[in-house]
């Protein structure tokens, strides 16, 4: 199949960028995304001309790394799919794809396709973790936790820290990324301890970096993983709660 592309080049983070349009005459159907873009690359590199930069790791929608706006929506048209895993046959033969990085304000373009999500990482470290020491795997029984909860904080840990629901937010916000990593701590007895500083640390964090949720919900159309935002709404909740559990804490430590 024949596809014409127009990129978006951009040679580092604060150099004015513009769109180029590339032909690609032999593309098989089978290819995925990140496949043509090799491709495009293999042509660039024989012409003595720059290969586009963008960012992939796993190719199998695990890690995250992968992510571009393709024809205006984050990871391209199919739904519950990382660009990795997006397959040429999901476009026409002769298609025009439209390439970007995502864009949003927290994220700053490094090259290309390639941008610094350094700002999810931000949240993550405000306390996206636990810090008991946890020791080897437990005996599975010895701590009860119902199959709803267990399912549920799965579905959560299945953020891959993409960036795809802050760049399809109209708002550029962070709040399913946030949820998500929020919760799937949050649900699970081992996540108690700490519940109400994390979710206000992490809240925090993001309002610093990252935009308001008006509920679109343009992040759940786009989340490759398809995570609810109903994550967003415990989430909420429990940061109303810490407002008032986390106060309690520190006037029992003065
Ligand atoms: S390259 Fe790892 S999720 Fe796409």
């Amino acid at each position: 199949m024949r596809v014409h592309l127009r990129v978006w080049r951009q040679p580092a983070a604060h150099a004015p960028g513009g769109f180029e349009e590339y032909d690609l005459d032999d593309v098989s159907p089978d290819m995925s995304f990140l496949e043509m873009l090799d491709i495009l690359n293999e042509q660039l590199v024989a012409e003595g001309r720059e290969p586009v930069a963008f960012d992939h790791d796993c190719r199998e929608g695990i890690c995250g790394s992968c992510g571009m706006m393709i024809n205006g929506q984050a990871h391209g048209p199919e739904r519950g799919t990382a660009t990795c895993q997006l397959h040429m046959r999901k476009f026409d033969d002769g298609a025009h794809i439209v390439i970007e990085p995502w864009r949003a304000a927290a994220f700053t373009v490094i090259k290309d396709l390639s941008v610094d999500r350094g700002a999810l990482d931000r949240i993550i470290q405000a306390g996206g973790y636990i810090t008991a020491p946890t020791g080897s795997a437990p005996e599975a029984n010895s701590l009860p936790v119902p199959k709803e909860v267990a399912d549920a904080s799965m579905d959560a840990a299945a953020c891959i820290q993409c960036g795809a629901c802050v760049a399809a937010c109209p708002n550029g916000a962070a709040h399913l990324f946030t949820a998500a990593k929020v919760a799937h701590l949050n649900l699970l007895p081992q996540g108690q301890p700490e519940r109400f500083t994390r979710v206000q640390a992490m809240v925090d964090e993001m309002e610093r970096w990252f935009g308001s949720c008006t509920m679109h919900g343009e992040c759940e159309a786009a989340c490759p993983k398809e995570i609810s935002i109903d994550f967003i709404a415990l989430m909420n909740r429990d940061y109303v709660k810490a407002q008032f559990k986390n106060r309690r804490l520190i006037a029992q430590s003065a």
